[in-house]
Protein backbone atom coordinates (compact mmCIF):
# COMPACT_ATOMS: atom_id res chain seq x y z
CA UNK A 1 0.00 0.00 0.00
CA UNK A 2 3.12 2.09 0.79
CA UNK A 3 4.84 3.83 -2.02
CA UNK A 4 7.99 5.31 -2.12
CA UNK A 5 7.16 9.22 -2.05
CA UNK A 6 8.25 10.26 -5.59
CA UNK A 7 10.41 13.56 -5.90
CA UNK A 8 7.32 15.87 -7.03
CA UNK A 9 5.08 14.77 -4.48
CA UNK A 10 8.08 15.84 -1.98
CA UNK A 11 8.59 18.93 -3.87
CA UNK A 12 4.72 20.27 -4.03
CA UNK A 13 4.51 20.26 -0.14
CA UNK A 14 4.29 23.66 0.90
CA UNK A 15 2.12 25.78 3.16
CA UNK A 16 2.30 28.56 5.03
CA UNK A 17 1.27 29.89 8.75
CA UNK A 18 0.84 32.96 10.67
CA UNK A 19 1.36 33.27 14.28
CA UNK A 20 -0.35 35.65 16.21
CA UNK A 21 1.13 38.76 13.74
CA UNK A 22 4.66 37.22 13.09
CA UNK A 23 4.85 35.59 9.82
CA UNK A 24 6.04 31.64 9.98
CA UNK A 25 6.94 29.58 7.51
CA UNK A 26 4.51 26.76 8.07
CA UNK A 27 5.68 22.89 9.37
CA UNK A 28 5.52 21.72 5.51
CA UNK A 29 7.50 24.23 4.36
CA UNK A 30 9.93 21.43 6.20
CA UNK A 31 9.22 18.87 4.13
CA UNK A 32 10.97 20.82 1.01
CA UNK A 33 14.00 21.62 3.25
CA UNK A 34 14.38 18.17 4.58
CA UNK A 35 14.35 16.79 1.17
CA UNK A 36 17.46 18.63 -0.14
CA UNK A 37 21.08 16.02 0.14
CA UNK A 38 21.86 15.99 3.59
CA UNK A 39 24.81 17.09 4.64
CA UNK A 40 26.53 17.18 7.97
CA UNK A 41 27.08 20.70 9.71
CA UNK A 42 28.96 22.27 12.29
CA UNK A 43 26.87 24.62 14.38
CA UNK A 44 23.25 23.63 15.20
CA UNK A 45 21.31 26.35 15.77
CA UNK A 46 17.32 26.06 15.98
CA UNK A 47 17.29 25.42 12.15
CA UNK A 48 13.73 26.91 10.56
CA UNK A 49 13.03 23.45 9.71
CA UNK A 50 11.53 23.09 13.37
CA UNK A 51 9.67 26.26 12.77
CA UNK A 52 10.02 27.22 16.81
CA UNK A 53 6.81 28.46 18.06
CA UNK A 54 7.98 30.08 21.64
CA UNK A 55 4.96 30.83 23.88
CA UNK A 56 4.60 32.14 27.13
CA UNK A 57 2.03 30.71 30.04
CA UNK A 58 -1.10 32.93 30.23
CA UNK A 59 -0.70 34.46 26.92
CA UNK A 60 -2.94 32.83 23.90
CA UNK A 61 -1.25 31.94 21.04
CA UNK A 62 -3.45 32.01 17.45
CA UNK A 63 -1.57 30.00 14.45
CA UNK A 64 -3.61 30.05 11.24
CA UNK A 65 -2.73 27.43 8.84
CA UNK A 66 -3.14 27.45 5.24
CA UNK A 67 -2.87 24.13 3.74
CA UNK A 68 -1.13 24.07 0.17
CA UNK A 69 -0.48 20.66 0.00
CA UNK A 70 -2.47 18.04 -2.28
CA UNK A 71 -3.40 16.52 1.05
CA UNK A 72 -5.59 17.22 3.88
CA UNK A 73 -3.54 17.80 7.17
CA UNK A 74 -5.00 18.40 10.71
CA UNK A 75 -2.42 20.21 13.39
CA UNK A 76 -2.25 18.94 17.05
CA UNK A 77 -0.28 20.86 19.88
CA UNK A 78 1.06 17.52 22.01
CA UNK A 79 1.13 18.12 25.25
CA UNK A 80 -1.09 21.20 24.64
CA UNK A 81 -4.00 21.95 27.49
CA UNK A 82 -6.39 23.19 24.52
CA UNK A 83 -9.82 23.65 23.40
CA UNK A 84 -11.32 20.40 21.36
CA UNK A 85 -12.19 22.64 18.68
CA UNK A 86 -8.51 23.72 18.22
CA UNK A 87 -7.27 20.32 19.39
CA UNK A 88 -6.78 18.33 15.75
CA UNK A 89 -9.61 15.68 16.24
CA UNK A 90 -8.16 13.33 13.76
CA UNK A 91 -11.30 14.31 10.95
CA UNK A 92 -10.92 18.20 11.61
CA UNK A 93 -9.39 18.30 8.26
CA UNK A 94 -7.75 21.57 6.62
CA UNK A 95 -8.36 20.26 3.06
CA UNK A 96 -6.12 21.35 -0.07
CA UNK A 97 -6.46 25.29 -0.33
CA UNK A 98 -8.36 25.99 2.86
CA UNK A 99 -7.47 27.86 5.87
CA UNK A 100 -8.00 27.14 9.82
CA UNK A 101 -7.32 28.68 13.00
CA UNK A 102 -6.28 27.34 16.23
CA UNK A 103 -6.32 29.00 19.68
CA UNK A 104 -3.65 28.04 22.04
CA UNK A 105 -4.74 29.75 25.07
CA UNK A 106 -0.96 28.71 26.90
CA UNK A 107 -2.76 28.00 30.22
CA UNK A 108 -0.56 25.00 31.18
CA UNK A 109 3.24 24.40 32.85
CA UNK A 110 6.30 25.96 31.17
CA UNK A 111 7.41 22.36 28.86
CA UNK A 112 8.77 21.48 25.45
CA UNK A 113 5.92 21.34 23.33
CA UNK A 114 5.84 19.99 19.79
CA UNK A 115 3.19 20.37 16.81
CA UNK A 116 2.56 17.88 14.44
CA UNK A 117 0.24 16.71 11.77
CA UNK A 118 -2.65 14.20 13.09
CA UNK A 119 -4.68 13.55 9.88
CA UNK A 120 -6.81 10.36 9.94
CA UNK A 121 -5.43 7.52 8.48
CA UNK A 122 -2.16 9.31 7.18
CA UNK A 123 -0.70 10.79 10.12
CA UNK A 124 2.73 8.66 10.25
CA UNK A 125 3.30 9.97 6.07
CA UNK A 126 2.59 13.35 6.60
CA UNK A 127 4.86 13.64 9.73
CA UNK A 128 7.83 11.41 8.23
CA UNK A 129 7.80 14.35 5.33
CA UNK A 130 8.17 17.09 7.60
CA UNK A 131 4.71 17.85 9.71
CA UNK A 132 6.23 18.44 13.09
CA UNK A 133 7.66 21.88 15.35
CA UNK A 134 8.90 22.42 18.36
CA UNK A 135 6.44 24.82 20.66
CA UNK A 136 8.64 26.14 23.40
CA UNK A 137 6.34 26.63 26.39
CA UNK A 138 8.30 29.42 28.71
CA UNK A 139 7.07 31.03 32.03
CA UNK A 140 8.46 33.06 34.72
CA UNK A 141 9.45 31.09 37.49
CA UNK A 142 11.45 28.86 35.30
CA UNK A 143 13.36 31.67 33.65
CA UNK A 144 14.20 33.13 37.39
CA UNK A 145 16.01 29.66 37.70
CA UNK A 146 19.02 31.06 35.63
CA UNK A 147 19.07 27.09 33.64
CA UNK A 148 21.33 27.57 30.65
CA UNK A 149 19.75 30.01 28.12
CA UNK A 150 20.25 31.30 24.68
CA UNK A 151 22.76 29.72 22.96
CA UNK A 152 22.75 26.79 25.76
CA UNK A 153 19.59 25.91 25.97
CA UNK A 154 19.15 23.85 22.54
CA UNK A 155 16.44 21.60 21.32
CA UNK A 156 17.73 18.10 19.97
CA UNK A 157 14.61 16.91 18.04
CA UNK A 158 15.42 13.19 16.83
CA UNK A 159 13.94 11.93 13.91
CA UNK A 160 15.24 8.38 11.99
CA UNK A 161 14.53 8.63 8.37
CA UNK A 162 15.23 6.22 4.89
CA UNK A 163 16.35 7.46 1.96
CA UNK A 164 16.70 6.60 -1.40
CA UNK A 165 19.49 7.34 -3.53
CA UNK A 166 18.48 10.70 -4.48
CA UNK A 167 18.28 11.92 -0.85
CA UNK A 168 14.57 11.84 -0.75
CA UNK A 169 12.53 10.10 1.89
CA UNK A 170 11.48 6.60 2.01
CA UNK A 171 8.42 5.99 3.47
CA UNK A 172 8.02 1.97 4.21
CA UNK A 173 5.76 1.05 6.82
CA UNK A 174 6.91 -2.28 7.09
CA UNK A 175 3.64 -3.64 7.05
CA UNK A 176 1.98 -1.52 9.70
CA UNK A 177 4.32 -2.58 11.89
CA UNK A 178 7.02 0.63 12.04
CA UNK A 179 8.44 3.30 9.91
CA UNK A 180 12.40 3.26 10.64
CA UNK A 181 15.03 4.60 9.07
CA UNK A 182 18.59 4.09 9.53
CA UNK A 183 19.59 7.50 9.71
CA UNK A 184 19.41 9.68 12.95
CA UNK A 185 18.56 13.55 11.93
CA UNK A 186 18.86 15.64 14.33
CA UNK A 187 17.04 19.07 14.31
CA UNK A 188 16.89 17.54 10.43
CA UNK A 189 20.83 17.14 9.69
CA UNK A 190 22.09 13.65 9.99
CA UNK A 191 24.57 12.61 12.46
CA UNK A 192 25.25 16.50 13.40
CA UNK A 193 28.54 17.55 15.00
CA UNK A 194 27.83 20.56 17.56
CA UNK A 195 30.92 22.31 19.25
CA UNK A 196 30.23 23.26 22.57
CA UNK A 197 32.35 25.22 25.66
CA UNK A 198 33.15 23.94 28.34
CA UNK A 199 30.38 24.60 30.51
CA UNK A 200 26.80 23.52 31.19
CA UNK A 201 24.01 23.26 28.28
CA UNK A 202 20.66 22.63 28.59
CA UNK A 203 19.05 20.27 25.98
CA UNK A 204 15.54 19.82 25.19
CA UNK A 205 15.53 16.06 23.72
CA UNK A 206 12.25 15.34 21.39
CA UNK A 207 12.22 11.60 20.40
CA UNK A 208 10.10 12.78 16.90
CA UNK A 209 10.30 9.19 15.14
CA UNK A 210 7.47 7.95 14.04
CA UNK A 211 8.40 4.22 15.06
CA UNK A 212 11.81 4.17 16.90
CA UNK A 213 12.02 4.07 21.06
CA UNK A 214 15.34 5.08 22.10
CA UNK A 215 17.34 4.65 24.73
CA UNK A 216 19.76 7.85 25.57
CA UNK A 217 23.46 7.64 26.75
CA UNK A 218 26.31 9.54 26.92
CA UNK A 219 29.76 7.72 25.17
CA UNK A 220 31.66 8.97 28.12
CA UNK A 221 29.90 7.27 30.15
CA UNK A 222 29.04 10.21 32.49
CA UNK A 223 25.30 10.56 33.59
CA UNK A 224 23.10 12.96 31.95
CA UNK A 225 21.24 15.02 34.44
CA UNK A 226 17.89 15.46 33.58
CA UNK A 227 15.62 18.07 34.49
CA UNK A 228 12.39 17.94 32.59
CA UNK A 229 9.65 14.97 31.51
CA UNK A 230 7.34 15.99 29.21
CA UNK A 231 5.47 18.36 31.03
CA UNK A 232 8.00 20.51 32.47
CA UNK A 233 10.34 20.45 35.07
CA UNK A 234 10.90 17.88 37.84
CA UNK A 235 11.02 18.98 41.11
CA UNK A 236 14.74 18.20 41.50
CA UNK A 237 17.53 16.86 39.20
CA UNK A 238 18.13 13.36 38.68
CA UNK A 239 21.78 11.89 37.11
CA UNK A 240 21.04 9.04 34.52
CA UNK A 241 23.54 7.16 33.26
CA UNK A 242 20.58 5.87 30.74
CA UNK A 243 17.20 7.79 29.81
CA UNK A 244 14.63 5.38 27.78
CA UNK A 245 12.68 8.23 25.47
CA UNK A 246 10.08 6.64 23.36
CA UNK A 247 8.08 8.31 20.40
CA UNK A 248 6.55 11.70 21.40
CA UNK A 249 8.47 11.56 24.99
CA UNK A 250 10.56 14.81 25.62
CA UNK A 251 13.21 14.68 28.59
CA UNK A 252 15.42 17.40 29.09
CA UNK A 253 18.86 17.40 30.00
CA UNK A 254 21.71 19.52 31.34
CA UNK A 255 24.91 18.23 30.26
CA UNK A 256 28.44 20.29 32.03
CA UNK A 257 31.38 19.80 29.28
CA UNK A 258 33.35 21.69 32.14
CA UNK A 259 34.20 18.13 33.08
CA UNK A 260 35.74 17.32 29.89
CA UNK A 261 38.65 19.03 28.61
CA UNK A 262 38.78 21.35 25.12
CA UNK A 263 39.03 18.87 22.47
CA UNK A 264 37.20 16.20 23.91
CA UNK A 265 34.32 14.27 21.74
CA UNK A 266 30.98 12.96 23.54
CA UNK A 267 28.45 11.14 21.53
CA UNK A 268 24.92 11.15 22.64
CA UNK A 269 24.40 7.44 21.38
CA UNK A 270 20.98 5.27 21.32
CA UNK A 271 21.57 2.09 23.44
CA UNK A 272 19.00 0.55 21.87
CA UNK A 273 19.20 -2.78 20.02
CA UNK A 274 18.30 -2.27 16.14
CA UNK A 275 14.58 -4.09 15.14
CA UNK A 276 12.48 -5.00 12.54
CA UNK A 277 14.09 -3.31 9.78
CA UNK A 278 17.65 -3.86 11.79
CA UNK A 279 18.89 -0.20 10.31
CA UNK A 280 19.10 2.04 13.81
CA UNK A 281 22.02 3.84 14.09
CA UNK A 282 23.65 3.67 17.56
CA UNK A 283 25.54 7.77 17.01
CA UNK A 284 22.57 10.27 17.47
CA UNK A 285 24.95 13.55 17.77
CA UNK A 286 28.25 14.95 18.57
CA UNK A 287 29.25 17.01 21.50
CA UNK A 288 33.34 18.24 20.15
CA UNK A 289 34.24 20.54 23.45
CA UNK A 290 36.17 23.28 21.74
CA UNK A 291 36.62 26.39 23.85
CA UNK A 292 36.42 26.91 27.74
CA UNK A 293 33.63 29.46 28.92
CA UNK A 294 32.51 31.75 31.63
CA UNK A 295 29.18 29.60 33.01
CA UNK A 296 27.30 32.07 34.92
CA UNK A 297 24.12 29.18 34.50
CA UNK A 298 22.91 27.33 37.87
CA UNK A 299 21.70 24.04 38.11
CA UNK A 300 19.43 24.76 41.22
CA UNK A 301 19.17 21.19 43.43
CA UNK A 302 15.31 22.20 43.40
CA UNK A 303 13.36 22.89 40.14
CA UNK A 304 10.01 23.12 40.79
CA UNK A 305 6.79 21.98 42.62
CA UNK A 306 5.60 19.26 40.86
CA UNK A 307 2.37 18.99 42.60
CA UNK A 308 0.93 15.14 42.96
CA UNK A 309 -2.49 14.25 42.19
CA UNK A 310 -3.35 11.91 45.15
CA UNK A 311 -4.20 8.29 43.90
CA UNK A 312 -7.03 8.50 46.01
CA UNK A 313 -8.82 10.73 44.38
CA UNK A 314 -9.61 8.60 41.72
CA UNK A 315 -13.10 8.24 41.19
CA UNK A 316 -12.65 5.28 39.19
CA UNK A 317 -10.18 3.45 37.14
CA UNK A 318 -10.34 2.67 33.28
CA UNK A 319 -8.55 0.16 31.78
CA UNK A 320 -7.00 0.34 27.98
CA UNK A 321 -5.75 -3.09 26.17
CA UNK A 322 -3.68 -2.50 23.80
CA UNK A 323 -3.20 -5.33 21.30
CA UNK A 324 -2.24 -6.18 17.71
CA UNK A 325 -2.63 -9.13 15.36
CA UNK A 326 -2.11 -10.32 11.60
CA UNK A 327 -4.82 -9.28 9.18
CA UNK A 328 -5.96 -12.12 6.55
CA UNK A 329 -4.93 -11.28 3.20
CA UNK A 330 -1.26 -10.75 0.82
CA UNK A 331 1.00 -9.17 2.09
CA UNK A 332 -0.40 -10.04 5.87
CA UNK A 333 -0.85 -6.69 7.42
CA UNK A 334 -1.39 -5.81 11.38
CA UNK A 335 -4.32 -4.58 12.32
CA UNK A 336 -3.82 -2.76 16.02
CA UNK A 337 -6.95 -1.88 18.74
CA UNK A 338 -7.89 -0.71 21.90
CA UNK A 339 -9.94 -2.72 23.86
CA UNK A 340 -9.89 -5.17 20.96
CA UNK A 341 -11.70 -2.65 18.45
CA UNK A 342 -10.68 -0.01 16.02
CA UNK A 343 -10.91 4.12 16.35
CA UNK A 344 -14.13 5.01 16.02
CA UNK A 345 -14.68 8.73 15.56
CA UNK A 346 -18.33 8.63 16.69
CA UNK A 347 -17.89 6.54 19.86
CA UNK A 348 -16.13 7.61 22.98
CA UNK A 349 -14.93 4.85 25.14
CA UNK A 350 -14.82 6.93 28.34
CA UNK A 351 -16.63 9.66 29.35
CA UNK A 352 -14.45 11.55 32.52
CA UNK A 353 -16.49 13.68 34.33
CA UNK A 354 -15.15 17.61 34.48
CA UNK A 355 -12.82 17.90 37.50
CA UNK A 356 -13.03 14.31 37.55
CA UNK A 357 -9.70 12.52 38.79
CA UNK A 358 -9.47 9.04 37.11
CA UNK A 359 -6.48 6.11 37.21
CA UNK A 360 -6.16 4.95 34.09
CA UNK A 361 -5.00 1.03 33.04
CA UNK A 362 -2.73 0.59 30.08
CA UNK A 363 -1.44 -3.07 29.23
CA UNK A 364 0.51 -3.42 26.51
CA UNK A 365 -0.76 -7.63 25.67
CA UNK A 366 1.34 -9.79 23.22
CA UNK A 367 -0.83 -12.13 21.03
CA UNK A 368 0.74 -15.38 20.67
CA UNK A 369 4.01 -14.12 21.30
CA UNK A 370 4.52 -12.36 18.50
CA UNK A 371 4.14 -8.33 17.08
CA UNK A 372 4.93 -7.70 20.26
CA UNK A 373 6.08 -3.72 19.72
CA UNK A 374 6.13 -0.79 22.62
CA UNK A 375 3.17 1.67 22.82
CA UNK A 376 3.85 4.67 23.55
CA UNK A 377 0.21 5.76 24.73
CA UNK A 378 -0.50 10.13 24.53
CA UNK A 379 -3.45 11.07 26.43
CA UNK A 380 -4.78 14.23 24.33
CA UNK A 381 -5.49 17.32 27.35
CA UNK A 382 -4.32 16.20 30.51
CA UNK A 383 -0.86 16.38 31.89
CA UNK A 384 -1.15 13.34 34.25
CA UNK A 385 1.48 11.05 37.04
CA UNK A 386 2.99 8.01 35.99
CA UNK A 387 1.89 5.77 39.17
CA UNK A 388 2.67 2.40 38.99
CA UNK A 389 4.46 0.20 36.19
CA UNK A 390 3.78 -3.70 36.61
CA UNK A 391 2.77 -3.35 39.94
CA UNK A 392 5.60 -1.13 41.57
CA UNK A 393 6.79 2.16 41.49
CA UNK A 394 7.46 4.65 38.12
CA UNK A 395 11.20 4.65 37.03
CA UNK A 396 13.19 8.20 38.22
CA UNK A 397 13.45 9.03 34.83
CA UNK A 398 9.44 9.49 34.47
CA UNK A 399 8.11 11.01 37.90
CA UNK A 400 7.14 14.34 36.67
CA UNK A 401 4.37 15.25 34.70
CA UNK A 402 4.12 13.04 31.52
CA UNK A 403 1.64 13.24 28.29
CA UNK A 404 3.09 10.15 26.73
CA UNK A 405 3.60 6.44 28.69
CA UNK A 406 5.90 4.06 26.81
CA UNK A 407 4.03 0.53 27.68
CA UNK A 408 6.64 -2.49 26.34
CA UNK A 409 5.50 -5.69 25.25
CA UNK A 410 3.44 -7.65 27.70
CA UNK A 411 4.01 -4.78 30.07
CA UNK A 412 1.39 -2.09 31.76
CA UNK A 413 1.36 1.30 33.30
CA UNK A 414 -1.16 3.21 35.72
CA UNK A 415 -1.72 6.99 35.18
CA UNK A 416 -3.66 9.52 37.11
CA UNK A 417 -4.91 12.31 35.79
CA UNK A 418 -7.43 15.47 36.12
CA UNK A 419 -9.80 15.77 33.48
CA UNK A 420 -10.20 19.49 33.38
CA UNK A 421 -9.67 22.24 31.18
CA UNK A 422 -12.15 21.92 28.83
CA UNK A 423 -14.85 19.78 27.59
CA UNK A 424 -15.49 17.95 24.50
CA UNK A 425 -14.21 15.59 22.27
CA UNK A 426 -10.48 13.88 22.41
CA UNK A 427 -8.06 10.87 21.78
CA UNK A 428 -5.95 8.62 23.17
CA UNK A 429 -3.89 6.96 21.10
CA UNK A 430 -0.49 4.77 20.61
CA UNK A 431 2.19 7.39 19.49
CA UNK A 432 3.74 4.81 16.89
CA UNK A 433 2.25 6.68 14.17
CA UNK A 434 1.56 3.19 12.24
CA UNK A 435 -0.14 1.86 14.80
CA UNK A 436 -2.03 4.51 15.07
CA UNK A 437 -3.25 5.20 11.52
CA UNK A 438 -4.07 1.29 11.57
CA UNK A 439 -6.82 1.98 14.51
CA UNK A 440 -4.70 2.39 18.01
CA UNK A 441 -6.72 5.02 18.58
CA UNK A 442 -9.96 5.80 21.03
CA UNK A 443 -11.98 9.13 20.90
CA UNK A 444 -13.09 10.05 25.54
CA UNK A 445 -14.96 12.88 25.64
CA UNK A 446 -14.97 15.21 28.79
CA UNK A 447 -18.45 16.21 30.10
CU1 LIG B 1 1.55 13.66 19.41
CU2 LIG B 1 -2.35 12.61 19.32
O1 LIG B 1 -0.41 13.14 19.27
CU1 LIG C 1 1.70 0.94 19.23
Amino acid sequence: MDTRPSRRELLTLGSSALLASVALRSAVNAAETETRIPRFQVSLPIPEVLNPVKARRGRTVVVRHTNELRTSTVVHLHGGVTPPESDGFPTDHIMPGVSRTYTYPNDGRAATLWYHDHAMDHTGRNVYMGLAGLYLLEDRGESALRLPAGAFDVPLVIQDRLFDADGAFVYDTFHRLAAKGGVMLVNGAPWPRLEVAARKYRFRILNASNATPLRLALSSGRPLVQIATDGGLLPVPVPLREIPLAMAERVEVVIDFAAYPVGARVILQNLNDRDISGRVSDEIIRFDVVRSEEDDSALPGRLSDVQAIPADAAVRTRHFVFAGGPELGFPPVTHWTINGRDFEIDRPVATPRYGDVEIWHFENRRRLGILGLIHPVHVHLVNFRVIERDGGPPPPHETGWKDTVAVAKGHEAKIVARFEGYRGRYVVHCHNLEHEDHAMMARFDVV
